[in-house]
This record gives C-alpha cells, sequence and structure tokens, in this order.
C-alpha cells in the first residue's frame, strides 16, 4: 500500500515541508504522499486520533502543537522530552512516537561551516528554539557556549542544563566582540521590519551570523551582520537538516540536502546562502 505522511499545523498553506518530503521521495523511488493538514488547537486530539487510524506513517508538527500534541503520543525520546516539544511523529506498532529534529538540524547546518568545537558560540533567546539547539551544541561537543535572553532567569535555566554560561543582553551587547558564531533564535525582527534582539555594532567582522528563520532568508538580524562584514548562515539549512532527519527516521534513507537547500532558497526567491 503506497504511504502516506503528514505536517500538521495552523496556519499551514505555506509550509514547505509537503515540497520537500515529495521531492525526497521521487529522488529516492520511494511511492508515497505528504500532505499538509490544518489542525486547529482544539481539535489536536481528535487529529492524532485520526491520523492514526487512516494510517498515516508519520507526520511533522508545527505551530502551534508543538508542545500541545506531547500527551496524545504514547511516547517522546529524550531530546524531544529536554525541549518539551515535538516536530516529527513515527508510527511504530500501531503507536504514534514523538521526537524533535530541530536542534540538531540546526547543528548539522552549522557543521557545514566548519566551525571549531572550541568556537565561542553565543545563542540569542531561551525559548523553544533556543532549548533545541544549546542542548544540541552540547551533544555535539561545543564547548564554549553562552546563552543572552531578554528574560536573564530562563538563560540561566538553560545555561544549568546544558553546561552553559549566561548573560544579560547588555552583557553579550558589550562582550560581543569576543564572540565566533552568533546565533539568532528569537522572533524578533519578524513583526517588526530592521528590529535586532541586540545591537551587533560590537560584532566581529569574521564572526558567523545564524539566524533560525528562513522565511524571509535575509532576516534584519542577517543583513545587518552582512553589513559589517560578516559571514552569514540562513534558517534555510536548518529547516532542510531537521527535515532530513526525519526522512531518514520515516524512510531509513538519506536525502539530498545539499541540493534541496539550492531549491528552497529559489523557491523562497534569494540568492542569499553565504556561508
Ligand atoms: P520559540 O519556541 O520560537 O523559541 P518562545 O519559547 O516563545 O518561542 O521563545 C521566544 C524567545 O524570543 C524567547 O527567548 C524570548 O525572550 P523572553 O524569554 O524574554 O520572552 C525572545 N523574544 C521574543 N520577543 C522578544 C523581544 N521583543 N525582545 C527580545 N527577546 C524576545
Amino acid at each position: 500500500m503506497k504511504k502516506w505522511y503528514a505536517v500538521i499545523g495552523d496556519p499551514i498553506a505555506h509550509s514547505l515541508s509537503p515540497f520537500m518530503h515529495e521531492t525526497w521521495f521521487k529522488e529516492n523511488g520511494i511511492e508515497a504522499s505528504y500532505i499538509p493538514v490544518r489542525v486547529e488547537p482544539a481539535d489536536l486530539a481528535k487529529a492524532c486520533e485520526s491520523l492514526l487510524l487512516m494510517g498515516a506513517s508519520g507526520f511533522n508538527v508545527t505551530l502551534p502543537h508543538k508542545q500541545a500534541i506531547i500527551p496524545f503520543l504514547s511516547g517522546i525520546d529524550e531530546t524531544a522530552g529536554s525541549m518539551n516539544a515535538v516536530n516529527t511523529v513515527i508510527r511504530k506498532d500501531r503507536k504514534f512516537f514523538g521526537l524533535n529534529t530541530d536542534g540538531d538540524g540546526f547543528v548539522q547546518s552549522l557543521l557545514t561551516t566548519e566551525p571549531e568545537r572550541d568556537a565561542k558560540i553565543l545563542v540569542i533567546g531561551a525559548g523553544g528554539a533556543a532549548r533545541g539547539i544549546c542542548f544540541a551544541l552540547s551533544r555535539a561537543n561545543f564547548e564554549n557556549v553562552t546563552i543572552a535572553n531578554r528574560t536573564y532567569r530562563r538563560a540561566e535555566e538553560l545555561a544549568e542544563e546544558t553546561d552553559a554560561s549566561a548573560m544579560t543582553i547588555a552583557e553579550a551587547e558589550e562582550n560581543l566582540g569576543n564572540f565566533d558564531i552568533v546565533i539568532q533564535t528569537t522572533s524578533v525582527g519578524l513583526a517588526e521590519d530592521e528590529a535586532l534582539p541586540l545591537s551587533i555594532s560590537n560584532m566581529k567582522s569574521d564572526a558567523l551570523a545564524a539566524d533560525i528563520v528562513y522565511n524571509p532568508i535575509e532576516t534584519p538580524f542577517l543583513k545587518a551582520a552582512e553589513a559589517k562584514g560578516c559571514r552569514t548562515l540562513s534558517g534555510v539549512g536548518m529547516f532542510v537538516y531537521q527535515g532530513a532527519i526525519a526522512f531518514e527516521q520515516w524512510t531509513g534513507k538519506k536525502p539530498d540536502t545539499e541540493k534541496m537547500i539550492q531549491l528552497i532558497t529559489e523557491t523562497l526567491g534569494g540568492n542569499y546562502v553565504n556561508r
């Protein structure tokens, strides 16, 4: 029987996951489909039950359901547990099991820039996305991570859990020149044009600036960093690698990530993956 997969979220119409996974199914000669399903928060339990009954082989979970879905799954792995969020669901023995590939997806994207393991890394933000990234950086043996967040207490808590250091945003601004890699994980700049989570005037011109947002490809943070001459890494890589890890979990095959990064960059109308 032809297998099928889905992504659930609200909104979901603009998700690039169906394009990405269907392209990879074709490239790997796998007979399967991948459909976007809009699920309103109140319908999440029913949606999970329906996906199970109707035979979905797995699915992705996006906003606003990444946390809320956990009670409707039969279990989650350690990574999803430490993030308290799920972005990928696999089917095992007529049950759904949750994983989170976002943090590892980011780190795989970062690794394409060939960073030193002792690079001084600043993570801006301490929300769900930052949690995934900090745990994944620690698993990948990056030893020198500092977290700065508007709400300092959250930075401190995450730093304690991941053996990192914490700074206030003001301290991070002042010490920005010491960092080799600056990772922006907040939603600042999405709602408001040109807004930044912190002033980057002290950033080194040979530092790498990475954003987790991929649409727009050129976020205000990356634009400002590029204007200072910094290298930049857009969120497209994280999006593609989180999907690639999910694809491998579902099919056992490693998809072509490099070609997909190019395709999505073109689809989004950018020419801006400056690594
Ligand atoms: P996500 O799962 O996308 O990371 P989240 O858990 O709501 O979302 O976290 C959002 C992050 O962006 C947090 O680090 C948040 O800072 P606070 O912990 O202080 O709330 C940060 N953030 C959101 N809006 C911000 C703003 N206007 N200025 C600075 N930081 C902001």
